[in-house]
Parts: structure tokens; C-alpha cells; sequence
């Protein structure tokens, strides 16, 4: 079955991948925690989160769900895949608890947001249910369950934002990190169920975001995405100065940090971006030429029934300013097939769309009904199943030809790179990234490469998802 299809292996940094933590650290911790993350980034920086919290209170980390006290699985419910995934996982957990008693099983995150108690009721070994704005609580619940009564905090709040905790890196490369700047959603798309399992937007302390970029590039990470569902909106009161952080100023912050840190954000809304991010990034060489853009659809009838308060012609003169001020910028999307009412035309109008707007990439889905949201409420999900995954499949394919020519324009190319790691499939070359987020694969050329290396590469050869290069000189 298709559900969503990705295009590019590598990019770990979205929706629908597994994550596992790493060996326990803590030696002085008594018991031991284990945890999963399902869905966004903004999950996977929650758990870390969670991961500080629960060493404050004496929990080492495994990374073997055999040795844990507690496992956890930090949940999405984006669509209802995500949510089969999650209980199949949970039917693991309930075979292995059966086996060790005094284990503990918690579901976090958005699953836990949007079903609360029912969870308990349907998943009976589950022993705790915690909301992602009640991580804090986590301590008090624990000890609550070990007693053997069900512990649920599932309220949500409008002023979180763990702002002082300082998150405990779990499965790290050691160059690249996520940095919650935000969190909630005041978007109310009409398909979206995150404004309900995450809450209202609120912003974080701006001193406190840059001093953990700070932080965490004095530990040797070169590449900082700053995280929110809706980032142009972020804005924060400074008290001390007495003035208003927008998103480009901190960008802009972070940014100045050190030349050698690279600076992504993620997501942009296509109605929110402004001039002034495109401005700071042309300042600014380390803000990275990439910006992911949510399309949705190109069909200006099915975005108003979205609810996404733009237009097809919106999105056009959008991806147009992106290109006049930043010519070298990659863009990618994503982009949901048959929603409610929606006809060939419509179809054909985000086909045309993403054609438009040379997309580099985009994560692609079919619609899948959220109780409780908009259109759950208001409209019928009409278009019949095979119908929606003809569509997709169309998009997909798209897609694909949009991928290869944009990989196409690549070659000769050079680009300066940031080397990640060893190629999954070769220990004699490298794996890095440009500054349009492309996955580039080279082969090693000294001893003394290393990665948070940066690398100029010349692009010889790309496949769909992949550009294939040679380093041209070790120095930028
Ligand atoms: N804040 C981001 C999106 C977060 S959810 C934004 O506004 O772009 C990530 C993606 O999941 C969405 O962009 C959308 O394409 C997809 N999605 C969300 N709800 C969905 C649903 N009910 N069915 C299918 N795809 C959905
Ligand atoms: Fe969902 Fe829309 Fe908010 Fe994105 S902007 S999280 S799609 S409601
Ligand atoms: Fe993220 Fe999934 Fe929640 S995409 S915000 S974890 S519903």
C-alpha cells in the first residue's frame, strides 16, 4: 500500500521514520528507560525533552527494550497509518511486558494528545498516557504507575515551551541537531489534526534558543534547523530589551553565531514567508539556500476548502520572489492527494503546480480523514480510495522526472558540502549535504577528512534521489 512515498533515503529529518536511542549513559542512573519517536522533527526533539527530564530524575537511557523499566513511544497521528503503526508496535511492547511485570509502558505525544483516556481503555497494558505539553509531569506519573494505578496528563498548555531544559541528545551524528523554537499551531487547516494534539502557538524564549545553538556548536554540530509547524510566525517579546524577535532577526542571531554553522528552518507556510527571510538568507551565506514550502495542492477551490488561505496564483508569485532573491535556492513541498470534492481538473491543477514550481522534492500523501478535524466535521471524504492512489501515484511519478532534472541542473556543478558521515554503502566515501539540503555521495580523498568537515564537490553523476561528485579541494 502506498502511503506516503519518500524519494529521498537519506533525509531522516520528517515525518514517518523509526528512531531508536543510543546505549545508556547515565552509569549513576537506577532504572533504566527506553524510547521510540513516530512523525515530525518537532517529535524527535521532544523526546530529547523527555530524555532530560527523566535523567534529572535518575533514568539512564538503553537502547534494548529487554533491559528498560519504562519504554515509551513517543506517537504521531498525522494520518491514520502513522497511528497502525504505532499500535502494532504497542501489541510488541504488550508481548514483552508480559514477560517483566514491573515494566512500565507510556505513550507521549500526539497519539496520547488525541485519544487520552480512550488509549487506556483500547490498550489496556498501557500504564501511561502524557500530552506533549505535560513532559514536565513525567516524574510524578511515573512514580503514580508504579504504584499500579493508570497516570494521564494530557493537558494542553499556552505557555510551554521546556524553554530551560536543555535536551539530552539521543542517536546524535554529531553534526547535525534540531532546535525547537516554537510550538502548537494557530493554522486551522481543514485536514490537519496538529492544532488539536499540540495546541495553541506559542514561541520561545529567543536568549534561550540562541544559547543552545550556541552550545551546541561548541560541541562540534555545524548544522542547526530550527524547528516549528509554522516558523514566519514566530515572534517573542523580549522583556529585557523591550522589543518584539521576528523570525528573520532570529534567524539572523543564530546565523551569526560562527560562519562555520550552517542555518535550515522548517516549515514555512507559503502564506506567512516574508521578504525579510528571504533578505536574511541573501545576508547571511550560512543561512542555507533551502526552503520547504507545503504546496498541499495546486487547485485554488481545494486550498480554500483546505483552509490554507492562499492561492494557487499565491504559491506561483511566492516561488517566483524565492527565485528572483535567491536564484540558487532549492524548494520542495508537500502535496496530499484526493481531498474531499476534489476532481480531475483539480488533480491536474497540482500536477501543473509542482511542474510550475520545478520542485526539488516533496513528501507526498494521500488524504486520510482526522476525527475531530475541520473537514472531518464539514465535508465528505468523497474521493474513493484507488481514485486517491491513482493520483498519488501520478505525483509521485512527477515527482520523480522533477527530482532528476533538478539533479540534472546540478551537474558540473560545485558545491561547498558538509560532510555527515560515512556513505551508508561504501566506508571509502562520504556523505554530506549542500546548502540546498541534496544528499552528495564522494569518494574520501585524505586521512585527515573528518565529518563537520566542509568539502568543495563538483557534481560528475546523480540518481533520483542521490548527486554523486568528486571533492575538487579540501578547503572552502
Ligand atoms: N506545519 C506543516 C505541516 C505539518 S504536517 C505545514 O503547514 O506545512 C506534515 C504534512 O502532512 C502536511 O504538510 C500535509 O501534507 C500532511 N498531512 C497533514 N494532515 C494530513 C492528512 N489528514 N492526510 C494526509 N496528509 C496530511
Ligand atoms: Fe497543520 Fe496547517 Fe498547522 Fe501545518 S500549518 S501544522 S498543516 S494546521
Ligand atoms: Fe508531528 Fe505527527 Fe504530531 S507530524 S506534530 S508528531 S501529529
Amino acid at each position: 500500500m502506498i502511503e506516503s512515498l519518500k524519494l529521498e533515503k537519506h533525509d531522516e529529518s520528517r515525518q514517518g521514520e523509526v528512531f531508536t536511542s543510543p546505549a545508556g549513559s547515565a552509569v549513576s542512573a537506577s532504572r533504566f528507560f527506553y524510547i521510540e519517536s513516530y512523525g515530525c522533527a518537532m517529535n524527535f526533539a521532544d523526546s530529547e525533552i523527555v530524555a532530560s527530564i527523566l535523567h534529572e530524575n535518575g533514568f539512564g537511557v538503553t537502547k534494548t527494550m529487554e533491559d528498560a523499566d519504562l519504554v515509551l513511544l513517543n506517537t504521531c497521528s498525522i494520518r491514520e497509518k502513522a497511528e497502525q503503526t504505532v499500535r502494532k508496535r504497542l501489541t510488541e511492547f504488550r508481548k514483552l511486558k508480559k514477560t517483566k511485570p514491573g515494566m512500565l509502558i507510556g505513550v507521549l505525544g500526539c497519539m496520547a494528545e488525541r485519544l487520552k483516556n480512550k488509549l487506556l481503555e483500547e490498550e489496556k497494558l498501557v500504564d501511561l498516557v502524557v500530552g506533549p505539553d505535560a513532559y514536565r509531569s513525567l516524574p510524578s506519573l511515573i512514580d503514580e504507575a508504579d504504584t499500579g494505578q493508570k497516570a494521564v496528563n494530557v493537558l494542553l498548555s499556552r505557555d510551554e515551551t521546556y524553554a530551560d531544559i536543555s535536551p539530552v541528545r539521543l542517536n546524535s551524528n554529531g553534526v547535525t541537531g534540531f532546535v525547537s523554537i516554537m510550538r502548537g499551531c494557530n493554522n486551522m487547516c481543514s485536514f490537519c489534526v496538529v492544532p488539536f494534539t499540540r495546541g495553541r502557538e506559542r514561541s520561545r524564549d529567543a536568549g534561550s534558543i540562541v544559547t543552545e545553538c550556541r552550545q551546541l556548536f561548541e560541541e562540534g554540530i555545524r548544522e542547526i534547523t530550527l524547528l516549528g509547524q509554522n516558523v514566519d510566525s514566530y515572534h517573542y517579546f523580549d522583556e529585557l530589551t523591550e522589543q518584539t524577535v521576528s523570525f528573520s532577526q532570529l534567524l539572523e542571531t543564530v546565523a551569526g553565531i560562527d560562519p562555520l554553522l550552517r542555518v535550515r528552518f522548517s516549515t514555512s507556510h507559503p502564506k506567512d514567508i516574508t521578504d525579510d527571510v528571504l533578505f536574511s538568507m541573501q545576508r547571511y551565506p550560512n543561512i542555507c539556500r533551502y526552503i520547504h514550502l507545503p504546496m498541499q495542492s495546486g487547485s485554488t477551490r481545494v486550498l480554500q476548502l483546505m483552509n490554507r488561505t492562499y492561492t494557487r496564483e499565491w504559491y506561483k508569485a511566492k516561488v517566483d520572489r524565492i527565485r528572483e532573491l535567491i536564484p540558487d535556492c532549492g524548494i520542495t513541498s508537500d502535496i496530499i492527494s484526493g481531498f474531499c470534492t476534489e476532481t480531475d481538473e483539480d488533480h491536474r491543477d497540482t500536477l501543473g503546480l509542482m511542474a510550475y514550481s520545478q520542485l526539488d522534492f516533496s513528501y507526498m500523501y494521500f488524504y486520510s480523514e482526522r476525527p475531530g478535524t475541520l473537514a472531518a466535521r464539514r465535508y465528505t471524504d468523497d474521493v474513493p480510495e484507488t481514485i486517491k492512489k491513482e493520483r498519488l501515484a501520478e505525483i509521485v511519478d512527477l515527482q520523480g522526472r522533477l527530482s532528476r532534472e533538478s539533479n540534472q541542473r546540478d551537474l558540473g556543478k560545485t558545491f561547498d558540502v558538509l560532510i555527515e558521515g560515512e556513505s551508508k554503502r561504501n566506508a571509502a566515501e562520504w556523505m554530506g549535504r549542500n546548502s540546498q539540503n541534496k544528499v552528495i555521495v564522494f569518494p574520501k580523498t585524505s586521512p585527515q577528512q573528518k565529518k563537520g568537515d566542509y568539502v568543495m564537490v563538483t557534481v560528475t553523476d546523480y540518481t533520483q534521489a542521490t548527486l554523486l561528485g568528486a571533492i575538487v579541494s579540501g578547503d572552502r
